[in-house]
């Protein structure tokens, strides 16, 4: 009885143009120092202009597959989340399909949670294997957040680079995924939002990212803390249980702050902030990614995957690996 879904392959993707903090420090009243010392951040990658945010999510999910050992006709669900789709419509997902060459075979749908956009993906491509839906599924964070940064604000274009990344989820009779818990609070939509509107064949308002840096930091310590706790408690474990602590890709002040909290030492974090900075969506594929490469994760290991974003929107998973 299949009531289960486990990862068996990751793939990331980052562009190859590179913006380092000596870079914005041209053009921007910023420096490295102040950019490393707040938030870990060295460089960001930026898409190419030609590449859209399906492009990226394509490169990372053959390399998925390839990890995977699986063909993309093997996929029947493909749940792409993703902040900065390549249009309005149809889904980047439904793109990735076609891009993949996969026609006829199951659905292909985005979510949106910003941030913490993969954790929701995860968790909606998850029950869906468990419940028999799909055997095999691409979950996949994708974004060009670069392309909607006011690059004159230095408290946010400092923040976000442009990446993908991809997790393939196979059902299985044991776990992989043991829950994920999600939760958001519309209340606090002011902090962190984009609010530019298309309309009448216009936009409204301003496409660029607003942020209250200092609210949202404040708030995200507090729930990406909790939300690894209560995913601890619902399956009778401890902090002291993780073995890898996989948090959404920030800032390492944030990431520092969350592992203090949960009593999780400095070399048990992933940390990836400091060369990719906050690629939102794809942080956390992407932190996986650079797990597996780096030979971290070991069978039967437990992880802790938390993110949390604007909406505000937040969420933490458990996984046992191998
Ligand atoms: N370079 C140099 N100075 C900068 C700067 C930059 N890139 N950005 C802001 N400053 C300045 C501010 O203008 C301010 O100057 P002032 O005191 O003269 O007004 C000063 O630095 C302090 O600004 P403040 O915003 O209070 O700094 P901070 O210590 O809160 O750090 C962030 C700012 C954005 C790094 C921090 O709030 C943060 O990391 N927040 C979370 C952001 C985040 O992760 N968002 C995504 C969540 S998914």
């Amino acid at each position: 009885m299949m009531r289960y879904s486990r990862i068996i392959g990751t793939g990331g993707y980052l562009p190859e143009k590179i913006v380092t903090n000596d870079d914005l420090s041209k053009t921007l009243d910023t420096s490295d120092e102040w950019i490393q010392t707040r938030t870990g951040i060295r460089q960001r990658h930026i898409a190419a202009p030609e590449q859209e945010t399906s492009d990226l999510a394509l490169i990372a999910s053959q390399r998925a597959l390839a990890n995977a050992g699986l063909a993309a006709s093997d996929i029947d669900l493909i749940v792409v989340a993703t902040t900065t789709p390549d249009m309005v419509f149809p889904s980047t997902a439904c793109i990735l399909q076609d891009k993949l060459g996969i026609h006829n075979s199951g659905a292909a749908f985005d979510v949106q949670a910003v941030c913490s956009g993969f954790m929701f993906a995860l968790a909606t491509a998850d029950r869906m294997v468990a419940s028999g839906m799909a055997k095999n599924a691409l979950v996949v964070g994708a974004e060009t957040m670069t392309r909607i940064l006011d690059w004159n604000d230095r408290g946010t274009c400092i923040l976000f680079g442009d990446g993908a990344g991809a997790l393939v989820l196979q059902a299985s009779e044991t776990p992989g995924i043991l829950s994920t818990h999600l939760h958001s609070e519309g209340r606090q939509r002011h902090i962190l939002n984009a609010p530019g509107q298309v309309r009448d064949g216009r936009i409204y308002g301003t496409p660029f990212i607003h942020m209250d840096g200092g609210a949202v930091f404040r708030f995200a310590v507090q729930v990406l803390a909790e939300s690894t706790q209560e995913a601890l408690a619902h399956n009778g474990l401890q902090p002291s249980d993780i073995d890898w602590l996989v948090p959404h890709q920030a800032n390492a002040r944030i990431m520092d702050a969350t592992a203090k909290k949960l009593g999780v030492p400095p070399e048990r974090v992933i940390n990836t902030v400091a060369g990719q900075a906050n690629t939102s969506a794809a942080s956390i594929p992407l932190a996986m990614d650079h797990g597996v490469r780096h030979g971290c994760f070991k069978s039967g290991q437990l992880l802790a995957l938390a993110a949390v974003g604007g909406g505000f929107a937040w969420g933490a998973s458990l996984v046992r690996w191998g």
